[in-house]
């Protein structure tokens, strides 16, 4: 299957890609991880995309279409991708669109994750993610490591992501609203969007989203 999970910064977009990525047997392309992968690199795409990051703004679709499609061209992507953080903008989605259209496939589903913004902006400030591997997330109070500051998978340090901070969190969330949602209703017009309420326990969240797949598909 292809499919674009969308939903404001701290849905837990991420923490639903892991699961259903593993569910579907496809990989889970996350552009904001693969910015990250590009900062701890210290590669010329990472220093471009740290401050602008740091910010809460986009990092400018030249370089973000790129990154996104290479990674999509990989043989692993081939029988189908889960895209977690792109598209995110209109033109970036039209971008997508045409580079399927190509390629003679299209996506199956938009699943549109829906979590009141003060639930959000407190699953940000809890947030910790392992140094050693992105997909490692945890919550200072809703899903704790055993030992703080260390993750349960790997041993590796827990960290905070710089772009956490409440001002930045504020930031990001109008950038959401004036920037991406737009999306929604681009892919409303293709018949494409379930939306999905993402608030309740990450499994009971992952059980609704394979549900609606069941039924795309
Ligand atoms: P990106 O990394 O994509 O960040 P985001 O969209 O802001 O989303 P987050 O990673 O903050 O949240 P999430 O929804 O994945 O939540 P998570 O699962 O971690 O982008 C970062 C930056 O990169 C952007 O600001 C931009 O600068 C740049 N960028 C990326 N893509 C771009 C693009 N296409 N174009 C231009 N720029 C781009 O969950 C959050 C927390 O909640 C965790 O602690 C988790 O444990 C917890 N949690 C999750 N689910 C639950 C639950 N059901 N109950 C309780 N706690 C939960
Ligand atoms: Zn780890």
């Amino acid at each position: 299957m292809r499919i674009v999970l969308v939903g404001p910064p701290g849905a837990g977009k991420g923490t639903q890609a892991a699961f259903l990525a593993t569910n579907l047997s496809i990989p889970h392309i996350s552009t904001g991880d693969l910015f990250r992968a590009n900062i701890s690199q210290g590669t010329a795409l990472g220093l471009q995309a740290k401050a602008i990051m740091d910010a809460g703004n986009l990092v400018p679709d030249e370089v973000t279409i790129g990154m996104a499609l290479d990674r999509m061209a990989q043989p692993d992507a081939e029988g189908g991708f889960l895209l977690d953080g792109f598209p995110r903008n209109v033109f970036q989605a039209e971008a997508l669109d045409a580079a399927l259209k190509e390629q003679g496939q299209k996506l199956d589903a938009v699943l549109d994750l829906e979590v009141p913004e003060e639930e959000v902006v407190k699953r940000i400030a809890g947030r910790r993610i392992c140094r050693n591997d992105s997909a490692h997330v945890f919550h200072a109070t809703y899903s704790p490591p055993k030992t703080e500051g260390v993750c349960d998978v790997c041993g590796g340090e827990l960290y905070q992501r710089p772009d956490d901070t409440e001002e930045t969190v504020r930031k990001r969330l109008d950038v959401y609203h004036t920037q991406t949602e737009p999306i929604i209703d681009h892919y409303k017009a293709q018949g494409l969007v379930v939306t999905l309420s993402a608030e309740g326990k990450v499994a009971e969240v992952t059980a609704r989203a394979m549900d609606a797949l069941k039924r795309e598909g």
